[in-house]
């Protein structure tokens, strides 16, 4: 199966994707930003890179039409949102209805959007986390198909949580990848996700 991972920065959870070896091709690696980190890692690798900047866009749907066309080249089975922070309008959702999957960094439903970590301290919660979902049109919605969690610590930062979360991120996404492409992935009428192992 193919896979094209779309990204905007470091690209951590991209590498953690490549490193696994996982039973699929990643086929591009896709950027909004051409200073993304990620993408010069993607090239030591000989994975595709490809940057289409969103500037000079007219509008979000004149964007993500020229993302689904550029997309569409590498004929994906599953487009895998790693940090890329843009919002996707219900056409692009549509498009890739049930092969198109987000990492967010909290155990949703609980803090969506930005500043995910920040909100967790701010609520005070003492467990925090990271969950990969199915995108649909809604921001941070959709069938959740893993979950890890990690303790919130007395004198935790916003960037020590981040770190004990990114490490979760990297252990779930590749796992959810392999499930996908391995067919154990079902999405139920309720909108829960069954994994047959
Ligand atoms: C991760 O925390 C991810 O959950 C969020 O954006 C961050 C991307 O980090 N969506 P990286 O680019 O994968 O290192």
């Amino acid at each position: 199966k193919k896979v094209v991972v779309l990204i905007s920065g470091r690209g951590s959870n991209m590498q953690a994707l490549v490193n696994a070896n996982l039973p699929c091709e990643i086929a591009a690696v896709i950027s909004n930003k051409e200073d993304a980190g990620g993408l010069a890692f993607a090239a030591t690798r000989n994975i595709p890179t490809a940057v289409l900047s969103h500037k000079g866009f007219s509008s979000r749907e004149a964007f993500d039409a020229e993302m689904i066309k550029l997309i569409d080249s590498y004929q994906p089975d599953l487009v895998v949102l790693a940090g890329f922070m843009r919002i996707l309008s219900a056409d692009f959702v549509n498009h890739y209805q049930n092969r198109l999957i987000n990492i967010h960094p909290s155990l949703l439903p609980s803090f969506k959007g930005l500043h995910t970590h920040q909100q967790a301290l701010d609520a005070g919660v003492k467990l925090h986390g990271c969950s990969v979902h199915f995108v649909t049109a809604e921001l941070d919605h959709g069938p959740i198909i893993a979950q890890a969690a990690v303790p919130v610590l007395p004198d935790d930062t916003e960037d020590s949580l981040a770190s004990r979360v990114l490490t979760q991120e990297h252990i779930i996404y590749p796992q959810s990848v392999k499930w996908f492409v391995e067919d154990k992935l079902t999405i139920l009428e309720n909108g829960t996700v069954r994994i047959s192992h």
